[in-house]
């Protein structure tokens, strides 16, 4: 397949496309929808397979035998991550947003502080809230244009009714991948401050050369604390099937959440199990292993329009496809850059504010989309602020 196809996905249910002019008022004709972490492309061709046998068959019905699924994942994470899963310790749950809930519902109690390096995925704050948890804004240190740790600032921040920390790593917005030496600090910290670590990696197969992902799970003596969460989901563009994987080994949390898993019946859909089985296979990498390398010329165009344009920088992207542009060198105010960016360049992006702490002044642009739109996007931005020059 070619990533260059464009596949009009207009009138599709998709939510990136069809909720453009509702929600932003970017027009549904000519607009570009930049925002939703989903892709324009295919999946590889053996996922798309994988649903075709289900409708040959013909028949919807219970899932028994996860012995092949639960292989998969291990295959996948030994041979693309060098970390070893125990099967046992494999709950799928109802994509990574319920796996970030499941594990608030598991592992604290209304009241407590949850603690975020912020910018952050919008949903972890979204979800802490409406547990009835407090969401600890611990804003990550601007470095050279590039997101660093600030534990000596965090350390004063917290005041002893925290619980857990949810990490986003690789981290989205921003794209860093942290390194094993930042990972054992988060860890240190986690154990300092007697915090639940939950590791949400979903980005962890996007990751562009020169950088390596390190799991979570592979830092030293923080297992005991420690609740990964993986998904095929980013990594192959199924979002819909809405399912993902939290990875627990130690007893003591498994039980935990295995018992609240129970407590509100929940079990996994058959077609995320059988998507899942097939992307995670030698034709699913090296389908991933092409998409980085288009997603990568993605990243060097969009970059480098950004720079050319004054008072815009884009954060150089590590990991992900969701590249974080700031907009305050251009020294307008934030209704006055996204009107531009939604009105004039014809572009839904996403608000850095819903990010929390230290978004103010950014819009997130997902750039995993045919190379002609990225060129249009760059375009249309570059007229948009062309006042500037
Ligand atoms: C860090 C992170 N976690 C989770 C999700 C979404 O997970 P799901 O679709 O499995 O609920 C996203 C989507 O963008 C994400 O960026």
């Amino acid at each position: 397949m070619s990533f260059d196809e464009i596949i009009d996905r207009h009138g599709t249910h998709s939510s990136k496309w069809d909720m453009m002019e509702p929600l932003f008022g970017v027009p549904r004709d000519g607009g570009l929808a930049m925002w939703v972490a989903d892709m324009d492309f295919r999946p590889p061709a053996c996922v798309g397979k994988a649903v075709q046998d289900m409708v040959d068959h013909g028949i919807y019905g219970y899932f028994g035998d996860e012995s092949k699924y639960r292989a998969a994942i291990q295959w996948w994470m030994e041979t693309r991550h060098g970390w070893q899963v125990d099967p046992d310790g494999i709950f799928t749950t109802h994509g990574l947003v319920n796996g970030t809930a499941m594990c608030i519902d598991a592992f604290t109690a209304p009241g407590d502080g949850i603690v975020l390096f912020t910018p952050v995925y919008h949903a972890f704050a979204r979800v802490i809230h409406a547990a009835g948890r407090r969401v600890v804004e611990c804003e990550l240190a601007l470095d050279n244009g590039r997101y660093g740790l600030d534990f000596d600032r965090w350390e004063k921040q917290l005041d002893g009714s925290e619980t857990m920390l949810l990490l986003c790593s690789p981290h989205n917005p921003g794209g860093r991948v942290w390194t094993r030496q930042e990972l054992e600090q988060v860890a240190d910290f986690a154990r300092r401050h007697d915090l639940i670590l939950v590791s949400d990696e979903i980005h962890h197969d996007l990751v562009f050369p020169g950088h390596r992902h390190t799991p979570m799970a592979l830092i030293d003596g923080i297992a005991d604390r420690l609740v990964m969460m993986t998904a095929t989901t980013k990594t192959f563009n199924i979002a819909g099937s809405h399912s993902g994987n939290v990875i627990i080994s130690d007893p003591t949390l498994r039980a935990r959440f295995a018992a609240r898993m129970a407590a509100l019946g929940l079990s996994a859909n058959s077609f995320g199990l059988f998507m899942a089985t097939a992307a995670y296979s030698p034709e699913g990498a090296a389908w991933v292993d092409d998409l980085i390398t288009y997603l990568d010329g993605n990243r060097q165009l969009f970059d480098a329009g950004i720079k050319a344009i004054p008072g815009l920088s884009s954060m150089p992207l590590e990991s992900t496809y969701l590249s974080w542009v700031d907009f305050s060198g251009t020294g307008m105010d934030r209704a006055e850059f996204s009107d531009r960016v939604a009105k004039r360049a014809r572009i839904a992006t996403n608000a850095g504010p819903s990010f929390g702490k230290g978004g103010e002044s950014f819009l997130r642009f997902n750039i995993a989309t045919p190379r002609s739109r990225v060129e249009e996007a760059v375009a249309r931005l570059t007229e948009a602020f062309g006042d500037l020059q």
